[in-house]
């Protein structure tokens, strides 16, 4: 039984099917990568699994149990947790702080354990000389470091990565691509990622699963998808707005 799976997840805004009727697997200890064009439905489909959005019909499924229509804190619990676009650390909170927020909040943990548990986090995902600093004094790449270590204070089972990879100068997108490999391959935590950056999405992931309009238009593992014709057209089409690896 997959760890994860949607099962015909459709989400409507308006006219638009934003998500249409998705079929998506997730198998305990893969990286699960998915691409697809602005404005595809990735990022929806990452609310519609955290819980953020209801779904319109379909489902969601963990461990096998239908889990769509639980609020994201819930979620969170069960161990399912995204990380964001545009990450939002509060602002006046340190890293450290940060972190706790995210390690009480979802596991209700008194605050010693919390803290004990964010600085480790922190010191895993490399931001252990920038513990007390606010998230304002980091580079982009520390803030994304940061937005991983709110998530893997949660303690997750499935970790849902939105384009944690984008707008990075080579250098640190590889440290980030090693950081995830190390999460999957160190923390047992099976990963969904979102990303444009086509050599990463590639190199990383086990499956790779591409979205059109909402729709999967291929699946499968990194060289099947890069020499699907639909996939060329998706990317590459008149309709879209240009390719976006
Ligand atoms: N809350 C919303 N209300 C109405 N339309 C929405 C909403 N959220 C997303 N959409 C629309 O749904 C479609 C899918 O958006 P989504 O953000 O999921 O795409 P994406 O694949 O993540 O794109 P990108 O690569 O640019 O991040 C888009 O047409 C978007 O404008
Ligand atoms: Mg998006």
């Amino acid at each position: 039984m997959p760890l994860l799976a949607t099962r015909t997840l459709s989400k409507n805004f308006g006219g638009l099917k934003a998500v249409d009727g998705l079929d998506l697997v997730l198998e305990e200890g893969q990286i699960l990568g998915v691409i697809g064009p602005n404005g595809a439905g990735k990022t929806t489909l990452f609310s519609l699994i955290a819980g953020s959005i209801p779904p319109s019909s379909g489902e969601v499924l963990l461990d096998g149990t239908r889990v769509n229509g639980q609020q994201a804190y819930r979620m969170v619990r069960a161990g399912v947790v995204r990380t964001h676009q545009i990450v939002r650390p509060f602002p006046n909170l340190t890293v450290l702080e940060n972190v706790m927020v995210g390690a009480i909040h979802a596991r209700g943990r008194a605050t010693g354990a919390a803290r004990d548990r964010a600085e480790e986090v922190i010191g895993f995902v490399g931001l252990g000389d920038r513990t007390h600093s606010l998230p304002g004094t980091l580079t982009l790449a520390g803030r994304k470091r940061l937005e991983l270590a709110r998530a893997l204070a949660t303690a997750p089972r499935v970790l849902m990565l939105d384009e944690v990879i984008a707008g990075l100068n080579p250098s640190e997108a590889q440290g980030l691509a090693v950081l995830i490999r190390r999460i999957r391959d160190e923390r047992s935590v099976s990963v969904i990622m979102i990303e444009h950056v086509m050599p990463a999405v590639m190199s990383l992931s086990d499956r790779v699963l591409v979205l059109d309009q909402g729709r999967k238009i291929a699946e499968g593992t990194p060289l099947e998808v890069v020499n699907d014709p639909a996939v060329v057209v998706a990317y590459l089409g008149e309709n879209h707005g240009g390719a976006t690896a």
